[in-house]
């Protein structure tokens, strides 16, 4: 696609690459959400084969959106933040492009490994040994390419989103090498480093840093660039977004024993997880108002700004869902919400509340300017989008508020002789109005990304019908 006449500064290319794949993988990881919703409707749907069992699914649904969408986005978005803010073309096109390609690859191994039940079964670390090496020499090479890019700026400040982004790619690294330590007994079984509460704590030092560095500082750095941009207005305290960072750091680190209350860790470490959980409030709260407070003056663009609404809704949830994480790691509110959808609630209201809207904004800023367009082919469709991913998530997460208190409130439940009043079955019984709320919840999310795909296709066939060169391309 390149030509001569294109100019050479920026390497927009692999920046095009991740943002297509966002679409995609964010539409094969939501459609598997809705598969899995499906399935807590109507059972049968398993189809009594083992590889779209609930359990292969599961996992698949949770790496395609994680990973493969949000990881794509971050990539996408990194990249092209670093060489704006740094005003310096990838320190690496081919090494770049080798992180596209690995990356990818690194998904389609997972796309035909876990359905067949190759897994080391540790949650959001599935993937069995040998793709866990690619995975990290593709990760050591992510972070040479945008360290490396950052080192040669042109300019004398590193700019606070490229703060956010190199911590999330830093600690994805670190988090993913001690975590998955194993020792491999075939190509396609390997057995942990690490054994019994140790095992347990390691990977929920994994798990919860991954939220806090994956679903969480990387899309912080999205905000701080897009948010701004699309508002046109500055951050707007620059000195806040400094201490929202290194609060934010120093204490995610210490919050993963949340996750692990009431089970063989040892009890102060449990308590230290929850009241750095609480703690943790305050540096996400901080943020979330930067990014909020930023649209001073600019309020009245959000009438006629879909993707400017993308962005501050999923700041609204972001701020909703991290003041909901603190008070579920109080040992007696977790004692209530462990095991039941309220847990599903909290995590989809950061992951389609928080992630996928600030994502989806952010290609909504992005995607037209790749493709040397002034905006999308349909600000309209982008209208009708947001109000899918809005009521979308709502009916998710309200449904899912209801199904987990109700299911918290029945477990517990006993009568006057200490028995208890109700059966598992009857809990999930009780539950199905709020899966078959869920999914149609699911079927809307899905809906506006088909919507999305559409009109990215058009906006990409509009560049291609003008003759025009792609901005930058490598
Ligand atoms: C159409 C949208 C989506 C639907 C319908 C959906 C549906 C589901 C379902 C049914 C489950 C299993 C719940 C259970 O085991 O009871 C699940 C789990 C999960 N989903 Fe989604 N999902 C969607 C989008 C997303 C997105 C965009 C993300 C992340 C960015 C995400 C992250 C997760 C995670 C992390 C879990 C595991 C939660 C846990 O173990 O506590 N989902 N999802
Ligand atoms: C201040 C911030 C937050 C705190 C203190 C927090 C706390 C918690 C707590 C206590 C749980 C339940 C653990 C359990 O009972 O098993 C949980 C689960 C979870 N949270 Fe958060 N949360 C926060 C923000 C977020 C955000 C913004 C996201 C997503 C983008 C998120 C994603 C998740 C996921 C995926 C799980 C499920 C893990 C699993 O069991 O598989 N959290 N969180």
């Amino acid at each position: 696609m390149s030509t001569a006449f294109e100019h050479p500064t920026y390497n927009y290319k692999v920046v095009r690459q991740f943002s297509i794949m966002t679409v995609v993988w964010g539409i094969v990881g939501m459609a598997l959400g809705v598969i899995l919703a499906a399935q807590l409707v109507w059972p049968e749907l398993n189809l009594g084969l083992p590889w779209t069992s609930f359990g292969r699914l599961r996992p698949l649904h949770t790496n395609a959106v994680i990973f493969a969408f949000g990881g794509s986005a971050l990539f996408a978005t990194s990249y092209y933040v670093v060489q704006r803010t740094c005003q310096v073309r990838l320190i690496s096109d081919k090494l770049a492009a080798f992180t596209f390609w690995g990356y990818q690859a690194v998904i389609l191994c997972a796309v035909a490994t876990l359905p067949l039940g190759l897994t080391e079964v540790k949650e959001y670390a599935e993937l069995e040994w040998p793709i866990d090496i690619l995975l990290a020499v593709v990760w050591v090479s992510y972070a040479i390419v945008f360290l490396g890019t950052v080192k040669i700026r042109k300019t004398s400040h590193i700019y606070v989103a490229n703060w956010f982004f190199a911590a999330f790619i830093l600690t994805v690294a670190v988090l993913h090498i001690v975590n998955s330590a194993a020792i491999p007994v075939t190509a396609t079984y390997s057995i942990s480093l690490y054994s019994g509460a140790i095992d347990a704590m390691v990977q929920w030092w994994y798990g919860h840093n991954a939220v806090g560095f994956f679903l969480t500082a990387g899309f912080l750095g999205m905000m701080y660039y897009f948010v701004p941009k699309q508002a046109e207005r500055p951050v707007y305290s620059y000195r806040l977004s400094i201490v929202h960072f290194w609060a934010l750091i120093m204490v995610y680190m210490w919050a993963g024993p949340h996750h692990l209350h009431y089970t063989a860790l040892p009890n102060w470490a449990q308590s230290l997880g929850m009241v750095m959980s609480i703690i943790l409030l305050a540096p996400s709260w901080g943020g979330m108002i930067n990014g909020m407070m930023t649209l001073s003056g600019a309020w009245h663009k959000l009438r006629t700004d879909p993707t400017l609404r993308f962005l501050v809704v999923a700041l609204s949830f972001y701020g909703m869902s991290t003041f909901e994480g603190p008070m579920m790691a109080v040992k007696t509110v977790n004692a209530l919400s462990h095991y039941t959808d309220w847990t599903i609630g909290h995590v989809h209201a950061g992951a389609l509340g928080w992630v996928a809207m600030i994502t989806i904004g952010s290609m909504y800023h992005l995607i037209p300017r790749l493709f040397g367009q002034s905006e999308m082919y349909s600000v309209k469709l982008v209208a009708v989008h947001f109000w899918l991913a809005t009521i979308g998530t709502v009916l998710y997460i309200a449904a899912m508020w209801v199904n987990g208190i109700l299911q918290g409130l029945m477990w517990r439940a006993i009568n006057a002789d200490g028995t208890l009043m109700y059966t598992f079955v009857e809990t999930v019984e009780a539950s199905g109005p709020g899966y078959i709320v869920r999914l149609i919840g699911g079927l809307f999310w899905v809906t506006g990304m088909l919507i999305m795909a559409v009109n990215v296709a058009m906006t990409v066939k509009g560049s291609a019908k003008s003759g025009a060169p792609l901005p930058q391309t490598a």
